[in-house]
């Protein structure tokens, strides 16, 4: 069966109107970044990508080779493209804005180069998660001078988003606001087929991931969701529940967007603000989320209409089957 490559999508999403060229160039290249990420992912430990390199990212977590790596892959490959301004990450403290001896482009690239970076070592799945912005001009016509400010937009203003998650098969995920569309890597080819098009998640699901770790923290809301599916058919839900974390972002989505499901991180009383990236963990995944017809919010609010204040901003998630999420936001008072 002859399938369509993410080449010949994007090349007829230009044709479109929807993407223009240069943003069709930059997902390439994040494209043929995240097949090299999945190359060194797959060695596992025969390339010593587990192995911690002894320093700490901004985030205060260790850095492990592999993080290193990826970071390095995808700086590397979208900074002499010509298409970017500046490129952003969870492994880097400030944006770096593209090299003088390279033409700048109007478009921000936000990344998490390995999410999920602690299953390296025990061959669970990982992934890279990224998002792009335009750079927006000065108030004055002046063009854009592409630090921290520039970054700092809403998730509605996405141009593209996507994820990739190293398991079994690599799988890549874009959106570029028509839809949610899955790409495998074929690695005979080492090109990406198009085999998941419109995804949709479905609406009503019995399925929940959260880290039951934290329960003691959890704020009443969550708890009280929580509760009401542990108590299954004889509960107020009237139906059992099942329950799923691989502790993968990537992973975690994937499953809730192919199946339905809902993936929470909730605030709680040790991560006040929440444990994941605003920036360029949940605007991309609520993008993609939304695009398949389900729902992403912190719990009161809509998460692609927050408005950021820092690049490595800490918030809150709660994604998925568009009921589940808006049952959970309607236990926040
Ligand atoms: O980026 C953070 C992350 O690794 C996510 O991919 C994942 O959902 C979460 O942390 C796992 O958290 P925990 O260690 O609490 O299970």
């Amino acid at each position: 069966m002859r399938r369509t490559t993410l080449t010949q999508f994007l090349i007829e999403r230009e044709r479109a109107g929807r993407i223009n060229a240069d943003l069709r160039l930059l997902i390439e290249t994040i494209a043929r970044a995240c097949k090299a990420i999945s190359v060194r992912v797959n060695k596992g430990s025969l390339g010593g990508g587990g192995a911690s390199v002894g320093v700490q990212n901004v985030q205060g977590e260790t850095q492990k080779a592999l993080d290193v790596l990826s970071n390095e892959i995808l700086l590397e490959a979208n900074e002499w493209g010509g298409n970017l301004a500046a490129l952003a990450s969870e492994e880097m403290e400030n944006p770096s804005p593209i090299p003088t001896h390279y033409p700048r482009g109007e478009y921000l690239l936000l990344f998490d180069p390995l999410d999920g970076s602690s299953n390296i070592d025990v061959n669970i799945s990982t992934g890279t998660i990224f998002s792009v912005l335009r750079c927006p001009h000065g108030h004055d016509g002046k063009p854009c001078e592409p630090d921290e400010q520039a970054f700092l937009q809403p998730g509605n203003k996405q141009v593209a988003a996507g994820f990739a998650v190293y398991g079994p098969t690599t799988i890549l995920v874009v959106t570029v606001g028509d839809g949610a569309h899955g790409f495998t890597l074929d690695r005979e080819t080492f090109s990406f087929a198009l085999t998941h098009p419109e995804i949709r998640i479905p609406e009503e699901t019995s399925e929940f991931a959260i880290n039951t770790s934290n329960m003691r923290r959890w704020e009443a809301p969550v708890k009280r969701y929580i509760d009401e599916c542990l108590a299954g058919k004889d509960g107020p839900r009237g139906r059992d529940f099942n329950m799923r974390w691989v502790a993968s972002m990537v992973a975690d989505v994937f499953r809730v967007i192919s199946r339905g499901g809902i993936f929470m991180y909730p605030r709680d009383s040790k991560n006040k603000d929440g444990r994941l990236r605003l920036m360029y963990e949940a605007n991309p995944m609520a993008f993609i989320v939304e695009q398949a017809g389900g729902a992403a919010t912190e719990g009161r609010t809509r998460i692609l209409d927050i408005q950021p204040k820092g690049l490595h901003q800490r918030i809150a998630v709660v994604l998925g089957s568009k009921q589940e999420v808006e049952r959970v936001a309607s236990y926040h008072p």
